[in-house]
Parts: C-alpha cells; structure tokens; sequence
C-alpha cells in the first residue's frame, strides 16, 4: 500500500453568490457551504464524512470530482493537481473518480434500458472489450441477474436501482467512489444489503471511499476514519472506533448524545447533550468558532472572537475546539441548559437496524 494518500484536499472552499435585485442582480453576499475542508483518504480505506442536512456534505463531494468549481483550496488526486486539469485530461481522470448518488431514480434516465445505462461510459471512454460482456459482468458484480439488462429503471425496486447506480459507477474501474447518502432513501430492510454490497465490492475491487451520510449509524458501520462537518467545515476526524468511544468536539458530543443506546437502564440515566438555538445560516457563519452560538461548552474566553483550527491533539484526532482538552479531562462540563428539555435536539434521525 502507497504511504501517500489518494485523495489530499487542502483548503477546499465552495462559496455560493446570492443575487438580490431583479434586473441587476448584484451579489449580496455568499452561501459559505464549504469553508476551508483538509482532508485526506488513504487507498483502500473509506471515509465517512457526516454532518446535519446542509452542512455541505454533498458540496464537498462534488467539489472534489470538480462537478462543481470550488472557490479556493486544492485537491490532489493520485498525485495529479485537479484543479490545474484541462476539460480533456479532466475527462480522461473522471473515469478514476465516481460518484454515487442518493436517490437512484433520479440519476437514472426512465427511457435508457440498463444495458444502456451501463454501456454509455464504456462508450464514452473508448472501453475495447466486448461491452455486453462486461454488462453481464457488471450485473453479476452488483448481484443483479443478466436479464436484468434489458429492463428500465422503473421496473426496479429502489434498492435494485442502487445496484444499477453502483454497478455503473464501477463500470470504469474506477479508484474513488463518493457515495452520497447511498441508502438514506431506501427502506430500512434494504440498507443493509446495499452497504454490504459496497463492503464486498471495496474489497473485491480495492475502492476507496467517501461515504456521505446525516446516519451516524450507518457512517460507523462502514467508516475506517470519520470527519464531522458543521457549517462547511471540519470540526473534528478521528478513527471509527475513537469517535464513538469518546467524541471530543461538543458538536459530536451532541450529534452522539441523540443516538439511542439500545439498553434502557443506560439509556435512562445517561444525560443527553441538547443544542440550543437555530442552526445559523451558511450565508452569515458566526465569527470565532463556528459553533459558538450552540455550543454548550461555550467560554467567555476565544469562544466567540478567534476561530478554532482543525489541531491533532492526540495521534489521528484532529479536534476544531480551543477547550478539546479540558473538554476531553472532564474540567470544563456542558451548561445546564444543554440539558434543559426544551432546548433543541440536533437532528440524526437513526435507524433501528444500525444502533
Ligand atoms: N448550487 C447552489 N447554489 C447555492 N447554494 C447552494 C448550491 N448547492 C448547495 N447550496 C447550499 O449550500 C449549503 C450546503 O448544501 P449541501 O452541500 O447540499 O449540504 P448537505 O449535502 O450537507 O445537505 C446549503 O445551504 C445549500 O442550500
Ligand atoms: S471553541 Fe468554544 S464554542 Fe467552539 S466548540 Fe469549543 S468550546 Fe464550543
Ligand atoms: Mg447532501
């Protein structure tokens, strides 16, 4: 395995214009989504990133693949500079870099028959082979039957769409996979199997991965390494396992403290973390740290007028707080209003069949 990572993005900022004014339409101001991400994916392994709806999750996958221009920062692909990339040599790197969606149906086109669906990137890529046999060899990879080639996606359940989906992001071979909420539209039953098939191929195939998701639970299961997003950045990335042992930036404390422990007598006495306050807009990010107008750790001091870095403050544990170790000691605790029941609680609605 390459010490270098195969992704390294640095910097990496997506910022929307709001126009106002009907003939003018001048520029009043910017949707921040993405705001400053580091970021690296070691091959092989997958990266689950997670964060409220809106947090710019999808942005930042788009923005690697340059499906949409980022505004600043860098990412290296393989070594290669993306963003320095003419429209030919970009084309030629898409093919090394795929993108699954969330909804299937959506990403699909009703009147293309799935042999059409999958043929078109072997067409569009010059692939030499016989394209029908790597068709049925697709079809077999997702665990879809050959006949399934001649049918149109509304013939599909939803959770064989994906598999559509899936099997015509590998249809390349490629190296990257983003995965964008790959299974929040489908039924909790099927879940499963998808992530599962994903597991089977990463393997069988060598992908790496970004796994998008607003579930902890299903980020968890798959993740080797974790980034929390919270407007446009990363407040804190740690391995799997670590996160969930013992989250160390308030906001994952909150996200953590909403998921249910299956076992009531724990789940009664633990103390559940509650934000207060709306999530801000990405168009007016709060000054100093980001999170400042939630966060129940919140100190007079910095908190409000000097933003965190993203620091490593233990080997692989990169926080976005300035009071991660005494977070992490137990000397700074969270306000007793974060437990007051009416305040909010942080939306990550999860799934049974993942806690
Ligand atoms: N093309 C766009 N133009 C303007 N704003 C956008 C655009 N795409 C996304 N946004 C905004 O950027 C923010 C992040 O969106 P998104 O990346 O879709 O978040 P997530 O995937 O985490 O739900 C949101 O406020 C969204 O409304
Ligand atoms: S820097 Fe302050 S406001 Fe930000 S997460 Fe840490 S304690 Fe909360
Ligand atoms: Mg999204």
């Amino acid at each position: 395995m390459s010490p270098e990572p195969l992704l390294s993005v640095r910097g990496l900022k997506v910022h929307f214009p709001v126009r106002k004014g009907v003939l003018l339409q001048r520029v009043a101001g910017h949707v921040r989504a993405v705001d400053g991400v580091d970021l690296d994916v070691r091959r092989g392994m997958t990266y689950g990133l997670v964060g409220e709806s809106g947090c710019g999750k999808s942005t930042l996958g788009k923005a690697v693949l340059r499906l949409v221009e980022p505004t600043a920062g860098t990412v290296l692909f393989d070594g290669a500079d993306v963003g320095t990339l003419g429209p030919e040599r970009m084309r030629l790197l898409r093919r090394h870099m795929q993108m699954i969606f969330q909804d299937p149906l959506a990403s699909l086109d009703p009147r293309q028959s799935v042999e059409s669906v999958l043929t078109e990137p072997l067409r569009a890529h010059g692939f030499t082979g016989s394209r029908p046999r790597r068709v049925r060899e697709l079809l077999d990879l997702v665990g879809l039957p050959a006949a399934a080639a001649g049918r149109y996606p509304h013939e599909f359940s939803g959770g064989q769409r994906q598999r559509v989906g899936i099997a015509r992001a590998i249809a390349l071979n490629p190296a990257l996979i983003i995965a964008d909420e790959p299974v929040s539209a489908l039924d909790v039953s099927i879940q499963a199997q998808i992530v599962n098939l994903l597991e089977d191929l990463q393997e069988q195939l060598g992908l790496t991965y970004i796994v998008v998701a607003h579930d902890l639970a299903v980020v968890r299961h798959v993740s080797d390494v974790i980034g929390v997003m919270y407007l446009g950045a990363l407040v804190e990335e740690a391995s799997s396992d670590e996160l969930y042992a013992e989250p160390l930036h308030p906001y994952t404390i909150a996200l953590m403290s909403a998921i249910p422990i299956p076992d009531p007598e724990v789940e009664e006495r633990r103390r559940r973390i509650l934000l207060t306050g709306d999530l801000p807009s990405p168009v007016d990010v709060p000054a100093g740290c980001r999170f400042h107008t939630r966060c129940p750790f919140r100190r007079p001091e910095r908190c409000a007028d000097e933003p965190p870095e993203l620091r490593e403050i233990r080997p692989g544990r990169k926080v976005a707080c300035h009071w991660a170790e005494e977070i992490a000691a137990g000397s700074i605790q969270a306000a007793a209003s974060a437990h007051d029941p009416t305040a909010t609680e942080v939306g990550t609605p999860v799934t049974s069949a993942w806690t």
